[in-house]
């Protein structure tokens, strides 16, 4: 059976958590984790690829960027899932938000499951200029802007159905050979 690649893009670790969590929920599959940062992802021998990534100042991590901008045409003949970690998604019901819509867009990719997924705020570990930053998105957002809160907002009912939609797909496509 090939494996399940999970690779992904994270600065502050929740995106691995995620994805790390991810592992565990699809553990009747064989899986590979791959941090993008770090290691290079050998997708062809591959019966999945999930990708999740965080978002930064608008945009997904550069490594996720530079792995869709590099593998697009061998994405596009495999089946692939996409979940986007941020903190605006913490108002959404998991469907594609703003930055994961635009990155699917950007790229031509047609995931079967796109999931938006709320990742943690922890203003005691910015540096000043991040504070601000997201003092700023969570005021525009109606969160806390004390610069002082540490909140995890991952909502991991979410990513377990996220990751029964993988399951469920990945068993039709070795059902229909
Ligand atoms: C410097 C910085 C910029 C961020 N920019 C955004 C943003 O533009 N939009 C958003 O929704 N969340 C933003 N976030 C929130 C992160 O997406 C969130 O904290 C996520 O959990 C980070 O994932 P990671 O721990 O895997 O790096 C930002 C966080 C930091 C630290």
């Amino acid at each position: 059976m090939k494996p399940i690649l999970i690779l992904y893009a994270s600065r502050d670790g929740q995106a691995e958590r995620i994805a790390q969590t991810l592992a565990i929920h699809l553990n009747t599959w064989p899986v590979q984790l791959c941090d993008l940062k770090t290691q290079s992802a050998q997708i062809i021998s591959s019966a999945a690829i999930i990708v999740v990534a965080s978002v930064r100042y608008g945009r997904h991590l550069p490594e996720a960027l530079q792995f869709f901008k590099q593998n697009a045409e061998q994405l596009a003949q495999m089946p692939l899932a996409i979940a986007s970690v941020s903190l605006s998604a913490r108002k959404g019901d998991g469907s594609p938000n703003g930055y994961l819509k635009k990155l699917i867009h950007q790229h031509q990719l047609s995931p079967f499951a796109a999931l938006s997924i709320a990742g943690t705020l922890n203003y005691p570990h910015y540096g000043w200029l991040d504070k601000q930053v997201i003092r700023l998105i969570m005021r525009m957002t109606g969160g806390p802007s004390d610069g002082l809160s540490c909140i995890e907002y991952t909502n991991w009912p979410q990513l377990a159905a996220f990751a029964q939609k993988i399951t469920a797909h990945l068993r039709q496509d070795h059902a229909d050979g």
